[in-house]
């Protein structure tokens, strides 16, 4: 007797959406969710650094069951997190979450066609062992426990408060210092005019970045609620956003010199007067080949223009005690450094996997459909959009696997696997390509952290929605998949 049809681990968008897709489309499936945290939200509840908000708009973030309705597209992490847990509580899904539970290992036996989960409960006050037939990890892209080791020469030399935003100390008080933050991603873009309220910052970039300000309340949005039924203004909103980042990325993609223009044009009305492009507002690449960064209504270029925000291009040399030494000469002397540099990519939740008693690395492995991986049976794993709403892929991954499952029930068979045939590792057409398609840097160096892609389906890459949506409904899952009987 398993304990339970399905285990899923992670309570962030990825867990509660399948555990909602489980109970609509499976409602005779048995089903817990393994939390490490004490609370819903996953990255959301982690992250708790000045300003945190999403950069995608909430109404396609949002899950399609329960639309997000408020005025604002961009929100603070805490309306996102108190939002997912509405949305669990709303479904019953809360009651099924054992929080305090870090999965260390996972281990399949082909004799019971069945998964171990080996888990330590409360910091490993206690451990425990539970089965399932199938498994789900909606587990995120980074380490939880680990922050990225930031290579900054020096900073060890460094006599003032080092911080990394995924660790943010909550009683902090930087109430009037000097803050340097290293990087130029979201997490930068976000952090600088949120301690720019408070204290004197400097964002210092290796190179720049992509900036786009998006008004924070939208006048459809708003003339849709007010006029159209509430199911309808939610659906036409969703589509709105939906169509909005598909047409902005394709054509960024397709017309990159004009997206390039476009966007600059739109950079360069924002600055300061006075102020130039040059030296720290013009990319080194085009539009979209990392992710770009939204600021709700300009916020990040008000910090600028107030005097308490600044941005400095260029390269550290090393670091001591009390400054920052730049290879252009210059010097920078702050009271807190920020390293915002990138997470430390992670795949599976740091889970130790054994297929009867052999180690098994899903690095190693090719991606079925974005959802499974080559050679690891029964588990499916939630990877969502990096140039869209996370949350989409969410669904679409979540749609697939209820698919599957009721194919399964429907054969009776106990186990899938997928495999790759000789052939199509030899065919002509088929080429290793990268699982994401970011350029960002610490994708570059952490990409060995995540399955492999080919030009071939099944094993190719995330696309776009619409696509990917249509395969989970009604795409060929035969293909690639071994289907194994009781
Ligand atoms: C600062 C920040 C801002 C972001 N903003 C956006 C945005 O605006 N739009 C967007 O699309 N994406 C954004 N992202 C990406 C974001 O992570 C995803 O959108 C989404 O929140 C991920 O959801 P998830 O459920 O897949 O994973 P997570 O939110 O990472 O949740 C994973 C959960 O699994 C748990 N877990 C992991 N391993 C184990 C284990 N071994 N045992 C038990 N539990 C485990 C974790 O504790 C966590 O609760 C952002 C990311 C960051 C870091
Ligand atoms: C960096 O600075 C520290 C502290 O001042 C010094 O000891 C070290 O030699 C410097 N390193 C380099 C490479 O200049």
């Amino acid at each position: 007797m398993l304990d339970f049809d399905i285990i899923i681990v992670g309570t962030g968008i990825s867990g509660i959406n399948f555990a909602y897709r489980l109970k609509e489309r499976h409602p005779s499936l048995s089903y817990c969710i393994l939390e490490d945290r004490h609370e819903i939200g996953g990255t959301w509840s982690l992250f708790q650094y000045p300003g945190i908000r999403s950069d995608s708009d909430l109404y396609t973030f949002g899950f399609a069951w329960n639309p997000w309705t408020g005025k604002n597209s961009i929100v603070h992490g805490s309306l996102i997190r108190n939002y997912i847990e509405e949305s669990a509580v709303k479904e019953g899904i809360d009651s099924k979450i054992r929080f305090g539970h870090r999965v260390k290992g996972m281990r399949w036996s082909s004799s019971s066609n069945s998964w171990t989960f080996d888990i330590t409960v409360n910091s490993a006050a206690e451990r425990l062992s539970l089965t399932s037939r199938f498994a789900f990890l909606g587990t995120g892209y980074y380490d939880y426990q680990k922050p990225l080791d930031a290579k900054i020469p020096g900073l060890s030399n460094f006599q003032g408060k080092v911080i990394h935003p995924q660790f943010w100390p909550t009683d902090l008080d930087y109430t009037d210092k000097k803050i340097v933050i290293i990087g130029s991603g979201a997490t930068a873009i976000t952090l600088l005019p949120s301690l720019a309220r408070r204290a004197q910052v400097t964002m210092l970039q290796r190179s720049p970045t992509y900036i786009a300000s998006l008004p924070s309340e939208g006048g459809f949005e708003a003339l849709a609620l007010k006029f159209l039924p509430g199911f309808l203004a939610n659906r036409l909103i969703r589509l709105k956003w939906m169509l909005f980042s598909f047409f902005m990325v394709s054509f960024c993609r397709l017309f990159p010199r004009m997206a390039k223009a476009f966007l600059l044009r739109r950079t360069a009305k924002l600055l300061p007067p006075g102020m130039n492009l040059e030296p720290d507002f013009i990319p080194s690449y085009n539009p979209w080949e990392q992710r770009l960064c939204l600021c709700p209504d300009g916020d990040f270029f008000d910090a600028i223009k107030s005097g308490k925000g600044s941005i400095q291009t260029g390269r550290i040399e090393n670091i001591t005690a009390s400054a920052i030494k730049l290879t252009s000469g210059e010097e920078l002397h702050p009271d807190i450094i920020v390293t915002a540099t990138g997470l430390k990519l992670s795949t599976g939740g740091g889970i130790g996997i054994t297929i009867d008693g052999k180690p098994y690395e899903i690095s190693d492995h090719f991606t079925w459909r974005t959802a499974m991986v080559e050679g690891l049976p029964n588990v499916m794993l939630s990877w969502g959009y990096v140039d869209a709403s996370w949350t989409l892929g969410a669904d679409s991954t979540a749609q697939l696997a209820c698919r599957l499952l009721a194919k399964m029930k429907e054969d009776g068979v106990s186990a899938i696997v997928p495999r790759m045939t000789a052939e199509e590792r030899d065919s002509s057409r088929f080429e290793e390509r990268p699982f994401l398609r970011l350029k960002a840097t610490y994708v570059k160096e952490g990409g060995s952290e995540f399955p492999k892609a080919a030009s071939i389906a099944p094993w190719q890459p995330r696309s776009y929605f619409w696509r990917d949506i249509a395969i989970s409904r009604w795409g060929d899952i035969e293909t690639g998949l071994e289907w194994l009987e009781y």
